[in-house]
């Protein structure tokens, strides 16, 4: 199977910088973060937030945290393996129900593998998608009980909740043009193929999650250009680097 432009390495876990002595400063060795958080970067297609991921990551290692930049469907071996099925489009004509168990399965091996570990170490987790993905792409997908995606998020989170979701709103049609620049002369995915209405649905599944869950989810207008928008981020995350002693230079919140 050909892989697209968008493939990207697991989880990347490098880039901590060195000390004067040549060994690597840790959050802990530097005395900064005493505890790992977890953040997730959710949105439509084209949204940005592998562009934001990267800056942010970048950000914080600069303060010398570590920092893994990981992303769903993926993120771990078995993960990965599983990507390939459901992005291609092999899993879809076994039903909304396959594929649902089929991301529940990539996400169990990747808390498990990957975030769970990195957090008890005291890293900062960056996450492209996670739980919220599948409440919005699975459950908009019709016909599945929510009692089944209920039961399926329990078991693959397994109580790894974001302290943090940040939530990238942007109009659908502006989203698909990105996303189609973005690739180039690569097909869409299984996904991104679909119909305008389905995608306009997604965003207000994203926006009606950030309503029942203020205190975990931020919605970013993703909108403007990328240097706002990475402001914006600074911005959200602030109070959350704040309290794990990451906190770096005040930022500005542009209006
Ligand atoms: P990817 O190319 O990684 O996405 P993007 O660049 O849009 O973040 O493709 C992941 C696709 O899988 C995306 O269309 C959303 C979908 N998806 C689900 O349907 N459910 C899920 O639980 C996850 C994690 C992703």
């Amino acid at each position: 199977m050909p892989i697209s432009s968008k493939e990207r390495p697991a989880a990347d876990q490098g880039g901590r910088p060195r000390t004067a002595g040549g060994r690597r400063a840790t959050a802990k060795s530097s005395g900064l973060a005493k505890r790992g958080i977890f953040i997730t970067f959710e949105g439509g297609e084209g949204a940005g937030k592998s562009t934001q991921i990267a800056r942010l990551a970048e950000l914080l290692r600069g303060r010398g945290a570590e920092v893994v930049v990981t992303r769903e469907p993926g993120g771990s071996a078995g993960a990965e393996a599983v990507r390939h099925v459901l992005l291609s489009g092999a899993a879809q004509p076994f039903g909304p129900g396959m594929e649902a168990m089929l991301f529940a399965a990539a996400r169990a091996d990747h808390v498990a593998q990957v975030i769970r570990p990195a957090i008890a170490r005291g890293a900062v987790v960056l996450c492209d998608r996670f739980l919220d993905s599948s409440r919005v792409y699975q459950g908009t997908a019709g016909d599945l009980e929510p009692s089944l995606l209920a039961a399926l998020e329990r078991v693959a989170i397994d109580g790894t909740m974001p302290a943090l979701t940040l939530i990238f709103d942007l109009d659908p049609a502006e989203g698909l043009s990105r996303a189609a620049a973005r690739r180039a002369s690569q097909a869409a995915d299984r996904f991104e193929r679909e119909a305008l209405d389905l995608h306009r649905r997604r965003r207000e599944a994203y926006l009606a999650i950030a309503r029942a869950e203020p205190q975990r989810c931020i919605v970013i207008d993703a909108s403007p250009a990328a240097a706002v928008v990475e402001e914006r981020v600074r911005a959200a995350v602030g109070p959350l680097l704040a309290q794990a002693g990451l906190a770096g230079e005040p930022v500005a919140v542009p209006s």
